[in-house]
């Protein structure tokens, strides 16, 4: 077999925040997914990071474009630019084979189309041969859960785009609810709960830092996060304005949205079967993506279903890591999508 036969794999988490990239077992790519790109050329001129520190900061002649909305792919276009810009960071730059193997997974809501544009969009990004991967089914094998065996499971996994909840036995997913309630959704409560609680405009980077800085689920936490000062700008007279914010008012401006975070998992709970509930019951429920970092929402949670919830470890990067455990079990497992 030549050299230039040589078939590269690689796993792609293309989520509406983050796209990761797993090569011979490790994350080789770990970055915002955003493209800035030239108005006049339709060109790329930056992907990832060094995009995301553009965005919101452009002028007239370049763009910055988030190519996934609520999970899926919205533009077409930027998607296949992103996916190949981010193909292209993997070091060392060895991924010039023609034949590339990719596992890419894809929200357990999607259409047919919506599936068909990630698929289209890898290939035309260089896949030659691509597999597809549910996020729940990925997250459990990144966190480790046994799929295959005959043991009811239960992953939430809140990513930026879309919060996923599946139970999942036998290699396959039992029942499911995905909605577009996540990270981006917790953004923009901050941002308007700051408008109409201190009279400031914060753009979208700001509100994220707040969400990380004092983002809470629950309005009392054993460990709580020193309050979190921010410089906006004022709606009333336009001037700088300082104000520090608690962890009880951002758990005060997420609430709506956890709400219903909390109905769509006890809509699934509600779905399952007896045998795998009585499963999920004893072992408790996994929770990944990024959303399972806000502080104390395994507690809301836990409070919420009387079942204990973890917190996956290294959550932001679960659904990666199970879908580079796909990438080598592809003749194994019946699950995945060709
Ligand atoms: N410490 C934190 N506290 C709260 N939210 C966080 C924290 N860290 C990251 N996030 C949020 O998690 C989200 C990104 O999570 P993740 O990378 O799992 O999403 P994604 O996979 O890109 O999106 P999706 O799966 O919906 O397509 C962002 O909205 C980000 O603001
Ligand atoms: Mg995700």
């Amino acid at each position: 077999m030549g050299l230039f036969s040589l078939t590269q794999e690689i796993a792609m988490d293309l989520g509406t925040a983050n796209t990761l990239i797993i090569y011979n077992d490790k994350i080789v790519v770990d970055e915002p997914s955003i493209v800035a790109v030239d108005q006049h050329t339709n060109k790329p001129i930056a992907i990832g990071e060094q995009a995301r520190k553009m965005h919101g900061k452009t002028h007239q002649n370049i763009r910055t474009i988030r190519p996934l909305r609520d999970g899926v792919i919205a533009d077409f276009t930027a998607a296949e630019q992103m996916i190949r810009g981010m193909i292209k960071k993997i070091k060392p730059k060895s991924m010039f084979s023609p034949s590339l193997r990719m596992v890419i997974c894809i929200p357990s809501g999607s259409t047919n189309v919506e599936i068909r544009a990630v698929k289209d969009s890898a290939e035309h990004a260089g896949g030659r041969d691509v597999y597809l991967i549910y996020e729940p089914m990925a997250a459990a094998l990144g966190i480790g859960l046994d799929v295959e065996a005959p043991e009811g499971h239960m992953v939430v996994d809140i990513g930026g785009g879309t919060s996923e909840i599946a139970v999942i036995s036998l290699g396959g997913i039992v029942c499911n609810e995905s909605i577009n309630i996540a990270g981006d959704v917790f953004t923009e409560d901050i941002q308007t709960y700051m408008r109409q609680q201190h009279n400031i405009k914060i753009g979208d980077r700001t509100a994220e830092d707040i969400k990380i800085a004092v983002g809470s689920a629950v309005s009392e936490l054993d460990n709580p996060p020193e309050d979190y000062e921010v410089v906006g700008h004022s709606i009333i007279d336009s001037r700088p304005h300082k104000v520090a914010v608690s962890y009880q008012e951002i758990a005060y401006a997420l609430d709506k949205s956890l709400v219903k975070v909390d109905a769509a998992i006890m809509k699934v709970l509600e779905k399952t079967p007896p045998e795998l509930y009585g499963d999920i019951v004893k072992k408790g429920i996994w929770l990944a993506g990024g959303g399972a970092l806000i502080r104390g929402l395994d507690k809301r949670l836990s409070e919420k279903t009387k079942i204990h919830f973890h917190v996956a470890e290294e959550p932001l990067s679960a659904v990666a890591r199970g879908t580079g455990t796909a990438l080598k079990n592809i003749d194994r497992f019946s699950f995945l999508i060709k």
